[in-house]
């Protein structure tokens, strides 16, 4: 086992042995390096706490982790190996441990957020269609949930692919394939022939899972080419823990790639999108003009900091497997008493049993309920029809239980 619950010391000593590692501005010769020695009138480097601060320490130190590491190993960017080889364990920790790949099967890099990553891996796999058949870019189509992020209609759009939504049903929440035979159907029709298919290991407004195989299954039954991946932004940190029945992970042979959001329930700074894929299909997404990099370029971003890595393994190391089990255990629990309280209320939502997200149809919900608790809505522009509330750590307790007693309050 890579993840294991590690003490503050043992934490600091790694991080601190990794930059040792690295090679530094302070006190190399480093002269062809741009890149960056941070401002020193802004940056004070000899600051005291930074002896005791990994993070703040790995963000003053600057490390570029540019390229992706699991693949290119000792052959990539050497000048800041030491927090690189933490970025590998990472991946490592999060695709095989997690979500059950096998040993060094899986490539992947922290991306600045879920964003990049879903459109990374609409990058590889157009590119792919296009090297191995021979594609243009108007013969491939992104197929997702309408309740699926804007990312992938961003995605499409850059990449010049067709985006084609797929209604969901207004209860369950879950994708009509009926309809999504259809749209498959009419899309083969038009013209497109080559599928890169989206799984949401939960939706951004109300927390529903799709069903990969389900999706995949499909795909097989009308003999259409199809690569999945999985975009668990959102639930990424959470559902792996709290289903036991996941079919959302890497020992699921349909599953192709996946992103995880650390920035969102893993509690980390923003920038610490990570993306995972099947070894082999990274250098899709190589370019082969970024020369001057060592072992090149397989990234959307480029140069990007390897303090965002570091966040991460720490967070992680931080609270261990069973730690973390615990912690996203005790989400649901405070999730179920929520809906417990709107049950009462007769409040109607959707929730999945698994996550913490829960959505009320919002014509129920008090009027200055929202504003006051910063709710989120599917609609900002016209009348909402959703108010979602995301349950997280800070919100165990105080927060929520206040929120109950605003809801029973107005109501009465
Ligand atoms: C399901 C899902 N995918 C992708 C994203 C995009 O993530 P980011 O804002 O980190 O780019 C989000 C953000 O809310 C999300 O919920």
């Amino acid at each position: 086992m890579i993840w294991k619950h590690m003490t503050k010391p043992e934490i600091k000593d790694r991080v601190y042995a990794a930059l040792a590692e690295n090679r530094n501005y302070d006190s190399d010769y480093i002269l062809g390096i741009p890149g960056t020695y941070l401002d020193t009138e802004q940056f004070h480097r000899d600051a005291h706490f930074l002896d005791d601060a990994p993070f703040l320490r790995t963000f003053i130190n600057n490390p570029n982790h540019i390229g992706c590491h699991t693949l290119t190993g000792d052959e990539g960017e050497d000048m800041f190996r030491g927090t690189q080889k933490i970025e590998v364990e990472l991946i490592r920790m999060i695709s095989e441990e997690i979500l059950n790949a096998e040993a060094k099967s899986v490539d992947g890099y922290v991306a600045p957020g879920g964003t990049e990553a879903n459109i990374q891996a609409l990058w590889i796999y157009r590119n792919y269609y296009q090297k191995e058949f021979n594609a243009k870019a108007n013969e491939i189509a992104v197929v997702f949930s309408s309740d699926s992020h804007y990312s992938f209609y961003k995605g499409a759009n850059i990449l010049g692919i067709k985006a084609l939504d797929v209604a969901v049903d207004p209860e369950s929440r879950s994708i009509d394939m009926k309809l999504m035979q259809e749209r498959l159907q009419a899309a083969k029709q038009e013209g497109i022939k080559y599928f890169i298919a989206i799984a949401n290991m939960s939706t951004t407004l109300f927390g529903s899972v799709d069903d990969p195989d389900e999706i995949g299954a499909l795909f097989e039954s009308m003999e259409l080419p199809y690569k999945l991946h999985v975009d668990g932004a959102f639930g990424g940190f959470i559902y792996p823990f709290t289903d036991s029945n996941s079919k959302l992970h890497f020992g699921n042979p349909r599953v192709h790639s996946v992103t995880m959001d650390a920035h969102k329930m893993l509690m980390a700074p923003y920038g610490t999108g990570v993306f995972m894929i099947r070894k082999d299909w990274m250098h899709y997404a190589a370019t082969s003009e970024a020369s001057y990099v060592q072992g090149l370029d397989y990234t959307m971003v480029g140069s990007r900091s390897g303090a965002q890595a570091i966040s991460i393994w720490m967070i992680l190391m931080t609270h261990g497997p069973r730690g973390w089990k615990n912690m996203m255990e005790r989400l649901i629990i405070e999730t179920d008493k929520l809906c417990s309280a709107l049950d009462d209320m007769g409040i109607r939502y959707f929730r999945h049993p698994s996550l913490n997200i829960v959505s009320m149809y919002a014509d129920q919900v008090p009027s200055r309920i929202p504003q006051k608790y910063r709710l989120v809505s599917d609609n900002f522009g016209a009348k909402p029809k959703w108010w979602k509330i995301v349950v997280m750590q800070h919100t165990i307790g105080k927060v929520v239980d206040q929120f109950i007693a605003d809801m029973r309050s107005d109501l009465a």
